[in-house]
């Protein structure tokens, strides 16, 4: 695209595909601090069309009337826009809006995470071949600087892990559990009350919201795109409040956490519930809050953390990007914009290896040690510690931990285990991060 068919003097149209909570926020801040954005980058932003899906209904007393359209076209297709802003959500039509926009000229910014990462292949070939910029801090960490940092102040370094608590309705329910012994329901319960959590939370609890960030994450760092395929996902619906006190009994805190890593020849990329070791600042980040650990070659690790979502904080990353979009308009700055080199091998979850924490509900009876001790050792697998938590109507409770292991010699060992009639059942299995 010949960007040179825009003035370079003047104002820089703006418009957006959806104008809900994110949307709102972002004609907020480009309304209540216009002088100063022009001030900063030697232009004005000018707001022009907002598609909506019901330009009657009223708008945080935003007065739009100017502005709000149901014609899509209006947005993606207009001559005097520059740069669009998708907050609309979902695949479609935003990702049909999108490439519209793309094929017409326009930078894109968005906090869309399911566009993409889905289609973000699609979309990063089409911004190339056109000559323009698409840029997504808002999808992962809501307010919290990650991509651009990560791009632009840790350009030096090869990034060898990145581990995160991405998702904050979770963080909070694993909170109000671990914290206020609450059980799972009753957590989820005050979430929704106090508007943490859909009404349906199956994207929260199940994990599919922080797989999209966390494939976000790897495919924007490791220089290859993951697949939203690809990455093992865990939701936390089946830990109990006895895995909870447990961890904590072992020094450990229960955490949703979204991991990626560069390892010899493949990446991993996943997200489960994980028992993070009570020393790590992972381990005391409570709440809705989020926070990404990001280990790089040369600075080792840093920790970005703060408001994973809500309309002001996320508002804030996607005016960042429509600003480092508007300031750099005419030289295009390498070192932020897209550079992936096809898709990258993310290696089966099998193949991981890594500390595991079960616990067994046994008949308490003699050799019920012998037969676990068994099991494991027929696949190499060394017991770091192992108790039995308490007796009742025959039953016992025995509590596990292994030196590091293959997930696939875990799995046979846990399958040989619940063979055996001293054995009830196998309650749960929680990775262990050391997050070295
Ligand atoms: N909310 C957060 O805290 C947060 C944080 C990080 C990222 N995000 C992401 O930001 C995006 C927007 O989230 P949100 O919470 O602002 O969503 P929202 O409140 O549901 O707003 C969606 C907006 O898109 C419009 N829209 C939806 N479908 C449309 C269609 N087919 N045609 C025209 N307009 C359409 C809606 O119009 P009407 O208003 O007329 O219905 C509404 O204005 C999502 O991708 C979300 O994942 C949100």
């Amino acid at each position: 695209m010949d960007q040179t068919k825009f003035p370079s003097e003047g104002p820089i149209g703006i418009g957006l595909l959806g104008c809900g909570t994110v949307g709102s926020g972002v004609v907020k801040l480009l309304l209540s601090h216009a002088e100063d954005y022009a001030h900063r980058i030697g232009r004005p932003l000018a707001l022009r069309k907002v598609a909506v899906r019901d330009a009657a209904r009223g708008r945080e007393g935003l007065d739009l009337a100017h502005h709000l359209t149901t014609d899509h076209h209006a947005v993606t297709r207009d001559p005097a826009t520059q740069i669009v802003v998708e907050l609309m959500g979902g695949v479609d039509p935003a990702k049909r809006l999108i490439l519209d926009a793309i094929a017409h000229g326009k930078h894109i910014v968005t906090a869309n995470k399911e566009v993409i990462a889905r289609h973000g292949d699609e979309i990063y070939a089409a911004a190339r071949e056109a000559g323009v910029a698409v840029f997504i801090e808002g999808t992962v960490g809501g307010g919290i600087p990650i991509i651009m940092p990560l791009k632009a102040s840790l350009a030096a370094n090869r990034i060898r892990q990145i581990a995160g608590i991405i998702n904050g309705t979770t963080n909070y329910i694993l909170t109000m559990m671990s914290q206020h012994g609450q059980g799972l329901d009753e957590a989820l319960l005050e979430a929704q009350r106090l508007g943490y959590a859909e009404a349906d939370p199956t994207a929260d609890v199940e994990a599919y919201d922080a797989a999209f960030k966390i494939a976000i994450l790897a495919s924007t760092f490791f220089s290859h795109r993951v697949r939203i395929e690809d990455v093992y996902r865990e939701g936390i619906t089946h830990l109990t409040a006895a895995d909870i006190q447990y961890a904590r009994e072992l020094g450990y805190v229960i955490k949703l956490l979204g991991v990626a890593r560069r390892e010899e020849g493949h990446l991993q990329v996943r997200v489960h519930p994980t028992m993070v070791p009570r020393t790590h600042p992972l381990a005391h980040i409570n709440g809705v809050m989020n926070a990404i650990a990001v280990q790089g070659d040369a600075v080792g690790e840093v920790m970005f953390s703060g408001p994973g979502a809500g309309m002001m904080p996320t508002a804030s990353a996607v005016l960042g990007d429509v600003l480092n979009i508007a300031a750099n308009l005419e030289a295009p700055n390498p070192l932020i914009t897209c550079s992936h080199e096809g898709a990258g091998d993310v290696a089966p979850i099998d193949e991981l290896e890594t500390q595991f924490y079960i616990r067994l509900i046994a008949h308490d009876k003699p050799g019920v040690i012998g037969t676990i001790g068994q099991s494991c050792g027929q696949f190499g697998i060394s017991i770091l510690s192992m108790v039995q938590k308490g007796e009742q109507h025959g039953l016992a409770e025995i509590v596990l931990v292994t030196h590091r292991v293959k997930e696939k010699h875990m799995r046979a060992a846990l399958a040989d285990m619940a063979d055996h009639p001293t054995i009830q059942s196998i309650a749960s299995v929680i990775r262990v991060e050391g997050l070295k």
